[in-house]
């Protein structure tokens, strides 16, 4: 295990949501892999956020954080390179989360731009629990126990990244002395417990699902899924809809992968650029290329894709093997998280005595 704090510290995390498709891999996995080599890096499962609206079905989350997780490393997360863990396993983020609610006003956690769209596109704006507005606050707790100092996210997370933001700089104001209009980037050296961390959005990958006109989500069933047979991923490529059914041919298609998700896809999933620009000029031109030709070659790419994340995948078949790895992983994250954790109650005068927990099985 690297731990070489010369490494910038990052922390990300996802609510589990069971198996992963080939949205999650653009979107943020693929970046994921490559950052284990160059940043320290802690990777949540959140699986207390996804009590937020799922508190009945508790088999089910933990089901799904199983599946995620072999997911996870089936595309290449690599254990010895990072740290996953549960969230409901590292206590400091609780203790943290229920300090820094002090610190926030309860209008300003309500007005998060992020928090009232799910409310609203839930219908839960008036029958939501008391703990759904927390998780945001909990969230800053995630990103702080760490003391990251970049968060890879979605564009949709960059409130919550605001909010971690604002804790921070309240806590270190407060506590630590450091002076109001202190720069972000000098809290630290400027005896503040917490850098402010930044949300770092990255190219964004926004993959069209197998409909062609919304994202690629579980829940809109236009997925493929990493566990998908090359049989099933032939059959799904062949429904993608892309926007001219009766197209013959030899008539002109449409290439911008803005309009033709099929031309997304080739230009996701298939490495050869010759042959990308080959099939944008001959469907282009309508130089006799059907819509089949260039599927049955996206269907080709994304299962040579697959291949090796499914042979990796069989390796941790075992729930057990699964288990293993996030309690390693958890125990690094409860090693810095208790260290964060003692700074801030000493900072906050919660300090009484000396307390070490012992996290037992960890
Ligand atoms: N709210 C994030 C999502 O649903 C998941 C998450 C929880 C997270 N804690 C985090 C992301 C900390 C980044 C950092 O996608």
């Amino acid at each position: 295990m690297t731990t070489s704090t010369d490494r910038m510290r990052v922390l990300t995390g996802d609510t589990p949501t069971g198996n992963l498709h080939l949205g999650h891999w653009v979107g943020s996995v693929r970046r994921r892999v490559e950052m284990q080599d160059t940043h320290e890096c802690y990777f949540l499962l959140a699986n207390m956020h996804a009590f937020t609206t799922r508190a009945d079905e508790p088999e089910e989350i933990r089901a799904d954080c199983i599946e995620c997780v072999r997911d996870a490393l089936a595309m290449g997360i690599d254990p010895s390179r990072c740290s996953i863990f549960l969230q409901t396993e590292v206590p400091a983020i609780s203790e943290l989360t229920y300090l820094f609610s002090m610190l926030l006003p309860y209008n300003r956690v309500m007005r998060n731009p992020t928090l009232k769209d799910e409310l609203k596109i839930k219908g839960m704006e008036d029958n939501h629990s008391f703990g759904f507005p927390l998780y945001t606050v909990g969230q800053t707790a995630d990103i702080l126990a760490f003391r990251a100092h970049a968060v890879p996210v979605g564009e949709d997370q960059v409130p919550h990244i605001e909010l971690t933001r604002e804790v921070a700089r309240r806590f270190n104001k407060m506590y630590c002395g450091v002076p109001a209009k202190a720069p972000d980037e000098e809290h630290e050296s400027l005896g503040g417990v917490f850098p402010l961390p930044v949300a770092d959005v990255g190219r964004v990958g926004r993959l069209s699902g197998i409909d062609g006109v919304q994202k690629m989500s579980k829940s809109l069933g236009n997925a493929i899924y990493i566990r998908d047979t090359a049989k099933q991923v032939k059959k799904k490529i062949g429904r993608i809809y892309t926007g001219h059914d009766s197209r013959q041919p030899d008539e002109p298609g449409e290439i911008d992968p803005e309009k033709n998700p099929l031309f997304q896809y080739v230009e996701t999933f298939i490495d050869d650029e010759d042959l990308v620009s080959d099939f944008r000029d001959r469907y282009s031109r309508g130089a006799n290329i059907g819509d089949g030709e260039v599927k049955v070659a996206v269907s080709d790419a994304i299962n040579h894709l697959l291949g090796p994340m499914q042979e990796r995948r069989e390796q941790f078949s075992s729930d057990d093997d699964v288990i293993d790895i996030l309690r390693e992983g958890t125990g690094r994250a409860n090693s810095i998280a208790e260290e964060t954790l003692a700074l801030a109650k000493e900072a906050a005068s919660l300090k009484f005595f000396n307390r070490t927990i012992s996290l037992q099985g960890l």
